[in-house]
């Protein structure tokens, strides 16, 4: 039984809405055609599901997060605050805008930023913090937000991993000043490639939708600020309004069978199981994580993932290498050779994630755990 890492789920009414939009010949961002304008229909249906009253659709949860950072106004001599332990586009967008990305280690419980660390690295360069929620799993938004507040900080929530994660009754993506989400292929909801800013900022919003379509103004083609083409296609956006049609079972699904995997996997000793739902905070598992303690499982992660594959044709992937490790990180000064974030380190040495699609079955996920418990020694 071979068992990839993730499958996109086709919805049920892709083709229909591709086919309308097609029909229609409304296959651009522009549709005056309200019938087969699903990139209103998304964005106004994702925004409610986030709980926020504005939300503009783009190309990618990077050109979200680019698009961000250029209507919070963060550009050279900026710093921005973000954890060492997440995807490289919560730090390229960022370096993009001109800014100083400054990293900080991750909590050995949440896999999110560790919030202990962030009031000593606040200098009179600061202008955010940019949590980022590790595989679904929430950041302690509450302190946070009061740290962003003492000191005037603005927060960007890389939602990217985080569709239906919840944070005491409210979405990710919904309580910092602006949202950031992916739809990229592995994405719980998704239409390949994309993504959305989501804010309850009138006029960020507006600022987001005047700069994602190159800063046109009044009349066309007279410009007052620099911008890119963010502009998501209605084609794109048709997938994608299916597949957010869909959202609610696809989170249940993903939550269903981190459950299953909890229950199979708990008990191998070795085995560290990733960070549960308590206290008002739901993970909603973007992807499965583990992290394997070599001395007691008896083999390093990265021999099991060799085993899992060779083996058993079980697909894995390994957790992110920490920013301040990265190579261009160093080369470009954003980080020190010597620089030591324990957590974030060990996050890469010991992390993988497994098989995580929507539709896994149970006796997929019985599978997997079968194998790990052949493989531990
Ligand atoms: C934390 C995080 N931020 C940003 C992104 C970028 O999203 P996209 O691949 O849609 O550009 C990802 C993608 O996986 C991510 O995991």
């Amino acid at each position: 039984m071979g068992i990839p890492v993730c499958i996109p789920v086709i919805p049920k009414n892709a083709k229909k809405y591709v086919d309308a939009v097609i029909d229609k010949n409304w296959v651009s961002s522009l549709c005056l055609d309200e019938e087969v304008n699903y990139l209103k229909k998304l964005e106004i249906g994702f925004s409610g599901f986030v709980g926020v009253k504005y939300g503009t659709a783009v190309t990618s949860g990077t050109a979200a997060l680019q698009l961000a950072y250029a209507v919070l106004k963060i550009c050279p001599g900026d710093e921005v605050i973000m954890p060492s332990f997440t995807m490289v586009a919560t730090a390229s967008a960022a370096i993009h805008s001109g800014a100083r990305p400054v990293f900080v280690d991750a909590d050995k419980d949440t896999w999110c930023i560790d919030v202990d660390k962030i009031e000593s690295l606040i200098t009179k360069k600061t202008k955010a913090i940019v949590p980022v929620h590790m595989y679904g799993h929430p950041c302690d938004m509450e302190r946070i937000m009061d740290i962003a507040k003492k000191y005037n900080l603005f927060v960007i929530e890389d939602a990217a991993e985080a569709i239906g994660t919840e944070y005491k009754g409210k979405k990710a993506g919904s309580i910092g000043d602006i949202g950031c989400f992916s739809f990229y292929a592995n994405k719980t909801m998704t239409c390949g490639e994309g993504g959305m800013l989501v804010t309850n900022n009138e006029n960020y919003a507006k600022r987001a939708a005047m700069l994602k379509d190159q800063a046109f103004g009044q009349p066309r083609f007279i410009h007052e600020d620099i911008g890119f083409n963010f502009r998501m296609n209605n084609l794109n956006a048709a997938y994608a309004y299916a597949s957010f049609e869909e959202v609610s079972d696809y989170v249940a699904k993903r939550i269903h069978n981190a459950e299953l995997y909890n229950k199979f996997l708990s008990g191998i000793e070795g085995i560290i199981l990733p960070p549960v739902s308590k206290n008002g905070l739901v993970n909603s598992y973007w992807m499965y994580g583990i992290m394997i303690d070599r001395n007691k499982f008896g083999m390093a992660k990265q021999e099991v993932r060799d085993q899992l594959k060779s083996q058993f044709g079980v697909e894995t992937r390994d957790f992110f290498y920490p920013m301040h490790k990265q190579p261009v990180m160093l080369k470009r000064g954003y980080a020190k050779e010597n620089q030591q974030m324990p957590v974030s380190e060990r996050l890469w040495e010991d992390g993988l994630y497994l098989p995580s699609s929507t539709n896994l079955k149970e006796e997929q996920i019985i599978y997997v755990a079968d194998a790990l418990k052949k493989l531990k020694k």
